[in-house]
């Protein structure tokens, strides 16, 4: 099995302070486990505090979003080379929030995953049907177009440095999770679409982890499917007993 990957992506919460108070007492719960790789996504002001709260443990940091230039006028947006300088390692690339709120397209997320990943940031690369999608039964022609737009013939070399987070728009901060045996069914499309695109012992190292209203009640049987990696956390990493309950499922 792969190592279990819990990721938080705290959205726009949290200020300064709460942020590095959370991450001293994930720290101290967590703070040196081999058997989890235990990954917070703080907004962009808290990134460089937290990076230094957590140094020396084993817990990693993570952006929540990046621009795909380097550097430029684009007022308001953070790169690639920012987030690698405040101590990040990886970053979220197309949250479905992203897609919605801001328009991000397939193309622009995968000049966003080819700017992370020259610059050595490892992206959580976010795709998921809508509830209309879903009803009508496009969910693997939908999850497959973001797949193969998203990466859009990355190399090999570049895709084993890819977690893909299959996040299904409709359970996202609703309290409705997909069924374990639904998100199962969608996990084993992708790792069979990435299988055919590359190779399948590329598609057997690869992350694939679940999103959407991930609580400490369904954890267990989320991790439980063969093709779940891990999971993103939104609203339930906010909260550190329940966060730590969802890491140690
Ligand atoms: P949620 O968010 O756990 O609050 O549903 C998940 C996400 O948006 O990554």
């Amino acid at each position: 099995m792969r190592r279990p990957f819990i990721a938080g992506n705290w959205k726009m919460h949290k200020t300064i302070r709460e942020a590095v108070d959370f991450a001293q007492q994930l720290i101290t719960v967590c703070g040196q486990s081999a058997e989890r790789m235990v990954i917070v996504a703080p907004p962009f002001t808290a990134l460089s505090a937290v990076a230094e709260a957590l140094r020396g443990s084993s817990i990693h940091l993570s952006a929540q979003n990046l621009h795909d230039e380097p550097a430029g006028a684009y007022t308001g947006e953070v790169s690639a080379k920012m987030l690698v300088d405040a101590g990040c390692e990886y970053a979220i690339v197309g949250h479905s929030e992203r897609r919605a709120l801001f328009g991000e397209k397939n193309d622009f997320i995968h000049r966003k995953l080819k700017s992370a990943i020259s610059l050595g940031l490892l992206p959580i690369f976010c795709i998921g049907e809508t509830l209309e999608e879903r009803d009508k039964e496009q969910t693997f022609t939908v999850v497959e177009q973001q797949l193969k737009e998203g990466l859009n013939n990355l190399t090999t070399d570049d895709i084993r440095h890819v977690v893909i987070a299959y996040e299904p728009v409709w359970a996202i901060g609703t309290g409705r999770t997909a069924t374990p045996e639904q998100a199962q069914g969608v996990h084993a499309y992708i790792r069979e679409v990435i299988g055919k695109t590359y190779a399948d012992h590329v598609s057997g190292i690869i992350a694939i982890i679940y999103g959407g209203s991930v609580n400490p009640g369904n954890i267990g049987g989320l991790m439980a499917q063969p093709d779940i990696d891990g999971v993103l956390v939104g609203g339930a990493s906010l909260d550190i007993e329940s966060f730590i309950k969802i890491i140690q499922f």
